[in-house]
């Protein structure tokens, strides 16, 4: 039986680690050729890997030049982005640019650049990653959760505007996905165990996701399965969103 995604080219950004690495493993897995592009090499030996800086338009354009003579692009991942946390007084407008520069205005500028490449070949696939956090919010996340919505938003318009052309749009929205980002936290508590479990209880599965979770449906969203599902922003938090919290004391 034919892979899912033979014969297909895929680019993820940020594809050398955490999320994006594990993105890039399932469209593999899935028959498709990837090449990570991300300011540094894939943590995974053979993993084809191009320089990308998504701020930089030069950076884009170099980058695209190169996939697109190699192997041509029908699938684009948009999954580089950047979190810190600040109050509204600590913010400044550069760190606000710096987040929409690399989580929102990336993405735009991968999709004008790719779009024309993709609809020579017929057509293609783009898939954002964004956030619940671009539904509902950790404190101090202002700049993250802005950037965020607007991915969701992007890939509406995006569905829209490319449905002519072939091109299909759609994003993700994980929730607590263990990545280095996350163990930072966990390990910065002194009692990791009790910060295992609380974060246990808050997610119906009863743990938190991996960041194969979320490969796995990057790579269905991708491919012609999904042919028929464009414009939609997929949850992907083990339920968390879904539960009310009720105060810990009542142990459920
Ligand atoms: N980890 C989570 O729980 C979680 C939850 C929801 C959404 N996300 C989103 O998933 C995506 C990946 O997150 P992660 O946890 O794997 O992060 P990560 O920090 O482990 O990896 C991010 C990758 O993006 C690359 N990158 C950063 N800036 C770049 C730039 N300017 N140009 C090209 N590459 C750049 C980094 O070098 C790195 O390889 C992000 O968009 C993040 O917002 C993560």
């Amino acid at each position: 039986m034919k892979a899912p995604l033979a014969d297909k080219c895929a680019v993820v950004t940020g594809g050398a680690k955490g999320i994006g690495l594990a993105i890039c493993r399932s469209l593999i897995k899935a028959g498709a050729e990837v090449v990570a592009g991300d300011l540094q090499k894939p943590q995974h030996e053979g993993l084809a890997w191009q320089p990308l800086d998504v701020t930089d338009e030069d950076s884009i354009a170099r980058f695209v030049s190169a996939v697109s003579s190699e192997c041509g692009v029908d699938i684009l991942v948009n999954n580089a982005g950047i979190m810190f946390e600040k109050s509204l007084a600590e913010q400044t407008a550069d760190d606000w640019d710096r987040m929409m520069s690399v989580n929102l205005r990336g993405p735009f500028l991968m999709a004008k650049h790719l779009v024309p490449v993709m609809a020579e070949r017929g057509g293609g696939a783009i898939v954002n990653v964004g956030s619940v956090e671009g539904m509902a919010c950790n404190p101090n996340h202002s700049a993250y959760a802005a950037s965020k919505a607007g991915i969701h938003g992007l890939t509406v318009a995006l569905a829209v505007d490319l449905g002519p052309l072939g091109i299909r749009c759609n994003a993700v929205a994980p929730g607590w996905i263990d990545t280095d980002l996350n163990k930072a936290y966990v390990e910065a508590h002194p009692d990791r165990d009790l910060v295992t479990a609380e974060l246990a209880r808050l997610h119906p599965v009863g743990h938190i996701g991996d960041p194969a979770d979320v490969g796995e449906i990057v790579a269905w969203l991708s491919g012609d399965e999904a042919r028929f599902v464009t414009g939609q922003v997929i949850t992907i938090d083990g339920g968390r969103r879904s539960k009310l919290p009720l105060p810990s004391i009542m142990g459920r």
